[in-house]
């Protein structure tokens, strides 16, 4: 009968005996950790916690300036610290089989501040946990910032950010941030941005991005509500004077330079009217369109409306509307419907080559090298390393062929130098993985690139018209002196 009986039926004294085999909670925590994921828990934790603490403090003092460090001190360490702490439990739960025979589950943790044991044990998990936490807000912070940084939007995603950090970086806005214009102020655009970033990190992990990245930005932010935190379309700018060089192939010596003044107007403070090209982003105005596409240079209807309400439609001729299934989508027009490279400035390919001749960089005394630029600047090399092994020296071969040996070693030095423009200018503005190259992003300030459907003369082509037949004007001297 005895041996039937339930365990809570044992004596007294046998409970006792088994009370003194437990391990009390002191003595447990000692053990549990003990196993090998325990033990690497507790190593990585405290290798990463320490060096994360010297990254901070180096970071914090200036000591520290590299970004990659940064990369290492704000998102490595604080990973790995992490990581390490989480796998303290995990060796606990292994270990849960001795942690039930030791039967601890029985005998409840019990704080008693009459014992200056677990006073002081109280008291050092606060502090610990206060300063732990300050860490931790500090790294929050710093690994904020850090995510904000024009770097980590340039370089993280180096292979895919490459083309727009680099001609970012020779613009005139290389010294405003990123999140300036793609993000702005306020929570809600933050928010956006981020989520929006966790869906390009994920297409950049499994490489399912566009190449090249698709322009425009389709939910870009609302260019009035960034570019107004710095300029203000209300100041007057007056004209600005543009100077144009180009050269022939027939004639790389003497430049043609057309000089225009661009009236870019403004409110002016005689006659207190808006005037000029900004006109479209004034207050007193909102001009909006509807685009047929998806690059939006082919526009449908534009539509005026002026201060005193009055509405004014331009069509082109026949309606848009058969153009597309049912409506076009409207917009209201911006800074970048006009300055849609305010910062990502790519260079033209005539453009890089008249300027290199102008201020020979390449040199107009070696015949035909005007044409044989074009010629190794348009060549298909697989990749900008290619690029850099054989640019410099297929312009030598071409002018070899074209001009003799002699002439090459003659004049091997200046050959070797005009090369190596080329290849700068190459490298500022093609990247075959990102399939970007000359003219893949074009601008719409002017009207050089008229006949792919991009600049002013979307609309000013004399061909929009409003039912009273009033059409939007391509007449030079609307925009610019006569050239
Ligand atoms: C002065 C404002 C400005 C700054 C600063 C800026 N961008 Fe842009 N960015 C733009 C505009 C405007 C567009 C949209 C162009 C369009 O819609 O055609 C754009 C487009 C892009 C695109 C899409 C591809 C393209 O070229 O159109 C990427 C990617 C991009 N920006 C990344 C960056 C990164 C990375 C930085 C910082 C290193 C940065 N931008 C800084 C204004 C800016
Ligand atoms: C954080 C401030 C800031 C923001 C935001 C900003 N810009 Fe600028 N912008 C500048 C500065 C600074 C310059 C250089 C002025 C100078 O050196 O004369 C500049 C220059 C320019 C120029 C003249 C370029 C030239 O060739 O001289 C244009 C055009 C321009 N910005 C357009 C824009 C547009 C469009 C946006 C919005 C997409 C924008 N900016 C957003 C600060 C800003
Ligand atoms: C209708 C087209 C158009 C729109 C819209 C437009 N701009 Fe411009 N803007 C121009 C042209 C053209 C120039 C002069 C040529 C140049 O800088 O390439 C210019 C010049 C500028 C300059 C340089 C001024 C100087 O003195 O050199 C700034 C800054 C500027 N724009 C900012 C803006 C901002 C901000 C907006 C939006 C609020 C805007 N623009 C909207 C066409 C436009
Ligand atoms: C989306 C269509 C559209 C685009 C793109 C556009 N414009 Fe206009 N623009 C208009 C309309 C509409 C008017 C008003 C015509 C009128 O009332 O006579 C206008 C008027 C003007 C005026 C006269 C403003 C005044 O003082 O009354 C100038 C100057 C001008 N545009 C310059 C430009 C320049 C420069 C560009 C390119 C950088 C450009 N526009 C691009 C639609 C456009
Ligand atoms: C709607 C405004 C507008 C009208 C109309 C206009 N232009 Fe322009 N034009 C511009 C702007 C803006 C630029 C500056 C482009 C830049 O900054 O790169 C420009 C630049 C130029 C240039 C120098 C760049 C180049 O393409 O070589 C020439 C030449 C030129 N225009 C000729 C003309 C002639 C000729 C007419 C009349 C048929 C005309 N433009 C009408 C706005 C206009």
């Amino acid at each position: 009968m005895a041996e039937n009986l339930p365990e809570e039926h044992k004596s007294v004294e046998e409970a006792e005996a088994e009370a003194e085999k437990r391990l009390t909670w002191q003595e447990q925590f000692g053990v549990s950790w003990k196993t090998p994921i325990g033990l690497f828990g507790v190593g990585l934790t405290t290798v990463c916690f320490t060096l994360l603490i010297l990254g901070l403090i180096g970071h914090m003092t200036g000591l520290i300036e590299n970004h990659y460090a940064a990369i290492v001190t704000f998102l490595i360490f604080p990973a790995g610290t992490l990581f390490g702490l989480i796998l303290i439990p995990v060796s606990f739960y292994v270990r849960r089989k001795r942690w039930f025979k030791n039967s601890l589950s029985k005998v409840f943790l019990v704080i008693d501040f009459s014992k200056k044991v677990h006073r002081r044990a109280v008291i050092l998990f606060l502090v610990l946990s206060v300063v732990n936490l300050t860490i931790f807000a500090l790294v929050v912070y710093e690994a904020y910032h850090f995510t904000e940084s024009d770097f980590f939007c340039g370089a993280i995603c180096h292979q895919v950010m490459d083309p727009e950090y680099t001609a970012y970086q020779r613009s005139p806005h290389a010294k405003v941030g990123c999140v300036q214009c793609h993000i702005g102020s306020g929570a809600d655009w933050y928010v956006k941005a981020k989520l929006s970033g966790l869906r390009q990190v994920k297409a950049v992990i499994t490489g399912s991005f566009s190449t090249p990245i698709p322009a425009p930005v389709e939910h870009l932010r609302p260019a009035r509500d960034t570019c107004e935190a710095c300029h203000w379309p209300e100041k007057f700018h007056g004209k600005r004077t543009k100077k144009f060089v180009s050269f022939t192939n027939d004639n790389q010596k003497e430049p043609s330079v057309q000089e225009i003044s661009l009236r870019i107007g403004g409110r002016n403070p005689y006659t207190d009217t808006f005037e000029g090209i900004h006109w479209h982003v004034s207050k007193d105005v909102k001009v909006e369109y509807q685009s047929l596409n998806k690059t939006r240079t082919a526009i449908g209807k534009i539509k005026v409306t002026k201060p005193n309400g009055i509405t004014e439609e331009y069509d082109v001729p026949g309606g848009s509307k058969e153009k597309v299934a049912g409506e076009g989508s409207w917009r209201t027009m911006d800074c970048i419907d006009c300055h849609n490279r305010p910062t990502h400035v790519y260079e033209s390919l005539s453009g890089k080559i008249d300027m290199g001749l102008f201020a020979k960089k390449l040199n107009p005394e070696l015949p035909g090298l005007r044409e044989d630029a074009f010629t190794v600047l348009q060549k298909k090399y697989a990749s900008r390393e290619e690029a850099k092994e054989q640019l410099v020296e297929s312009l030598v071969t071409l002018q070899a062929k074209r001009n003799g040996d002699a002439f090459v070693k003659e004049h091997e030095a200046s050959l070797i130098s005009s090369g190596k423009y080329l290849l700068d200018a190459y490298l500022g503005n093609v990247w075959p993985d990102m399939k970007v190259t000359w003219g893949t992003y074009k601008g719409h300030n002017g009207h050089q690139d008229e006949a792919d459907g991009y600049g002013c003369f979307r609309c000013h082509d004399d061909t929009h018209v409003t039912e009273f037949g009033k059409t939007i004007s391509q007449d030079c001297a609307q925009c610019h002196d006569e050239p």
